[in-house]
């Protein structure tokens, strides 16, 4: 036993004595300007100071004005807040200033931190260039200035970094085109999106062999994903998202193997989806919207099993869906498949059963034809968008659709559905927007119950008919509400008028009656009503003009009749006005000129009689905007006749242009003629 622990303590001694040697060993190799540059700190606390100098940490006041305070020559600089040294040697090696509220620039002395390996300046406010000094820190691994204001081009030196790992420039308003010449032997991670950038993605880039993330989205890069790009098998993330590439996706994408997310959506490419991409077995999340793809989606892609988010909305793609893809994709989280021109049944979606955690589901603006089956209403229960608007989908609204608890929008409009609306949809309490128009839906509007967070309810034309419930207008949260070009009939329900959130509010082209009420001063928020095409009568509350926000009001083809109040003068937000085809007499309010917004008013086939009067709205009117009244006066270039007032002025000036011209003429004749009779008379 006490032999064993002294031969481990001689071990121990023998150890220790061998790294002394090795260390003396080096010191002695070294040079001794090194030693000097290793152990002088004083280069390091120069270039700390010179980046305190160009910078200002807090909200402007001294108080919280981080590094002023922290920052004192009274402490050795390796204790200030942000700054790592060595364990070994004064030196700095990290500086972390990450979040500080920092102004000002970056000092370009920065760059005589000579042992630096980490420098992280993100989310601050720092402007101006990035020093190209920069570049000449030799042992810098890791560079975060995201988040910041910093401007001008990226250094050409910066992208000569031997030892960088990771680059993280984004949200800067950088611009400029990245160097053709990158020399990035370590590098991991490069992220320069939302700055400014022009120009092509370099072809060096495919030389960074250790690469795993490139994120270059949100520039204005052009040129094509190069094929190259094939060759980084470390690859797991690729965004070049929101850019201006053009050409076709390269097939060679298909190599990456380890690739996990893939983003190439909002640029100009063009071209089909290449079948390779069926190869990227990791591949969870795939993004090609917004992007001239044409072609079929093939056949390969729908085996990717560990799929997460399928986005290829917005392109041209065509042919029909795989009708097993749910079976395959059991993650799938988003499938967006709107606006192409994709065909075909849409029995994929009875397989989407199996994807338990389905949240999204767009399939709008498409071709495809069918029923949606009952089986709609298996679908996932985490399901919250279901976007099917602009295909050929017939048949009835499934009462299964129903059960999808979690909905919060609902878009089925511009199809062929028939039928009514099943009862079961106004179980879904979380829904908030309900598209249903342009379909032909019939029968009544059913109570929507506990439906309380609708905001908006958009069921245009379709054959609903029936009263509107009184409940609709018990949705606290309702913003808009389009019934129009239906068949409605009966009064407006009055709680309607008194919802207070509405914004907008359509219900042209029905057949309700009665009048409106003066509760619907309270509509404080309404921008828009359209009751155009109506069987609505009565006189007109003046507490219309309490509606401030209002910019469209349309009540024309209705039974409307009496005065059009005064207080219709204080829309001062109004630009589309029309009151007409109704049975408005009396004068036109003479604070209508107040309304100097408007591009578009109507008074037309009604009973005004009276003046026209001036300002802004009635300079540019035109005859048809007025015609077709009882006896309407002025506005002479509508040809309108002048009204009376003026017509007697205008009979006085012709008494004083009698005076002034007639009279004179006729008194001299008569003094010739008295002349000339006595001259006749002398003979
Ligand atoms: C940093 O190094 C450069 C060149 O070696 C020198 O000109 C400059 O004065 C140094 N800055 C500081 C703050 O020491
Ligand atoms: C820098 O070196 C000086 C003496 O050489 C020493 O007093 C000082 O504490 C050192 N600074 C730091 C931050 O270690
Ligand atoms: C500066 O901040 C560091 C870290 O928060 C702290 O340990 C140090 O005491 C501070 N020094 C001064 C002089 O305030
Ligand atoms: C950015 O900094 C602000 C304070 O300046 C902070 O509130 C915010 O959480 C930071 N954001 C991130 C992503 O660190
Ligand atoms: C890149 O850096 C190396 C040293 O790391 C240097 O020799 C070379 O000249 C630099 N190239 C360019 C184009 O800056
Ligand atoms: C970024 O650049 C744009 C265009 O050059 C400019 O309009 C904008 O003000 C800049 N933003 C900042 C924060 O510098
Ligand atoms: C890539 O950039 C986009 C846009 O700024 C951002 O939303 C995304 O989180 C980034 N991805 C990674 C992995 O940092
Ligand atoms: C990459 O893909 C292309 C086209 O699919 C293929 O021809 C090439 O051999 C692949 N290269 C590598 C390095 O795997
Ligand atoms: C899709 O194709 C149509 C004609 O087939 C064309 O008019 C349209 O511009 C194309 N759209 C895109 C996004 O390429
Ligand atoms: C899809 O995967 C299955 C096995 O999971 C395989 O049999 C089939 O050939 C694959 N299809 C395509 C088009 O790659
Ligand atoms: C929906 O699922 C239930 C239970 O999992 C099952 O009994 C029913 O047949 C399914 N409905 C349809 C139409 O597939
Ligand atoms: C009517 O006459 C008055 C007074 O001369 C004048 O101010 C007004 O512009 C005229 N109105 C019309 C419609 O011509």
């Amino acid at each position: 036993m006490y032999v064993h622990a002294s031969l481990l303590f001689a071990g121990k001694q023998c150890l220790l004595f061998l790294l002394l040697l090795l260390h003396a060993f080096l010191l002695f190799s070294a040079t001794s300007a090194n030693i000097a540059a290793a152990l002088d700190n004083s280069t390091d606390l120069a270039s700390l100071l010179a980046f305190k100098a160009t910078t200002t940490s807090g909200g402007g006041d001294a108080s919280d004005n981080i590094i002023a305070a922290n920052w004192t020559t009274d402490a050795p600089f390796c204790t200030w807040v942000g700054v790592r040294c060595s364990r070994r040697r004064p030196r700095v090696v990290s500086l972390n200033l990450n979040s500080f509220s920092l102004q000002g620039t970056i000092s370009p002395h920065l760059s005589n931190l000579s042992f630096l390996s980490s420098l992280d300046l993100s989310n601050n406010s720092l402007s101006g260039a990035i020093p190209d000094t920069l570049g000449r820190l030799p042992r810098l691994a890791k560079l975060r200035l995201s988040w910041n204001l910093l401007s001008g081009p990226i250094p050409p030196s910066i992208f000569n970094m031997s030892s960088l790992v990771r680059i993280g420039l984004a949200v800067n308003n950088l611009s400029g085109s990245l160097s053709t010449l990158v020399m990035f032997p370590r590098i991991e991670r490069i992220a320069i999106t939302d700055n400014l950038l022009t120009g092509h993605i370099p072809a060096d880039l495919a030389r960074c062999s250790t690469l795993q993330l490139i994120n270059l989205s949100g520039n204005t890069l052009t040129g094509s994903v190069s094929s190259s790009l094939g060759i980084l098998s470390e690859l797991v993330y690729l965004s070049m998202g929101g850019n201006q590439l053009t050409g076709a996706i390269p097939a060679s994408i298909g190599n990456l193997t380890k690739i996990q997310y893939l983003y190439l959506g909002n640029n100009d490419l063009e071209g089909e989806i290449p079948k390779e991409l069926g190869n990227l077995v990791n591949l969870q999340e795939l993004y090609l919207h917004r992007n001239g793809i044409v072609g079929s989606i093939p056949i390969s892609l729908w085996n990717a099993s560990k799929m997460i988010s399928l986005a290829v909305s917005v392109n041209n793609l065509t042919g029909p869906v795989q009708a097993t893809l749910g079976k395959s994709m059991p993650f799938l989280r988003i499938l967006d498949l709107a606006e192409n021109t994709l065909s075909g049944g849409l029995d994929f979606i009875a397989s989407l059963t199996k994807c338990s955690d389905l949240k999204f589901l767009g399939v709008s603006y498409n071709q495809f034809e069918g029923v949606l089956p009952d089986a709609y209403g298996n679908l996932s229960m985490d399901l919250q968008y279901f976007h099917a608007s602009g295909n050929h989908i017939y048949g009835s609204i499934p009462t299964g659709l129903g059960n999808l608890s979690s909905l919060i929008l609902l878009d089925l409009s511009s199809n062929e559905l028939r039928g009514t609306i099943p009862r079961t949809l106004w179980r879904l309490k979380k829904l908030q927007l309900m598209y249903l128009g342009f379909n032909r839906l019939t029968g009544s509007i059913p109570s929507v119950g506990l439906m309380t967070n609708l905001a908006k309810i958009s069921f245009p034309e379709n054959g609903f008919s029936g009263q509107i419930p009184d409940s609709v207008g018990n949705i606290s949260g309702l913003q808009k509400l389009d019934l129009s070009m239906n068949k409605l009939s009966s009064t407006i329900p009055l709680s309607l008028w008194s919802r207070i959130g509405l914004i907008a509010l359509d219900l042209s082209q029905n057949r309700f009656e009665g009048s409106l009420p003066p509760q619907m001063a309270k509509l404080k928020g309404i921008g828009s009503i359209d009751l155009r095409s109506n069987r609505l009568s009565g006189n007109i509350s003046s507490a219309l003009g309490e509606l401030q926000s209002i910019t469209y009001l349309d009540l024309s083809n209705n039974l409307f009749h009496g005065q059009i109040p005064q207080q219709l003068g204080r829309l001062f937000n109004v630009e589309y006005l029309n009151l007409s085809h109704n049975f408005f007499s009396g004068v036109i309010p003479k604070s209508f000129s107040n309304l100097s917004y408007v591009n578009s008013l109507d008074l037309s086939f009604n009973m005004l009689e009276g003046e026209i009067p001036e300002g802004k709205v009635f300079s540019n009117v035109s005859i048809t905007s007025m015609m077709e009244n009882q006896a309407l006066c002025g506005a002479p270039q509508l040809k309108f006749p002048p009204c009376p007032e003026n017509v007697t002025t205008s009979s006085s000036s012709a008494k004083l242009r009698l005076l002034k011209y007639v009279l004179p003429s006729v008194a001299s004749v008569l003094v010739f003629l008295v002349c000339f009779s006595l001259f006749v008379k002398k003979l």
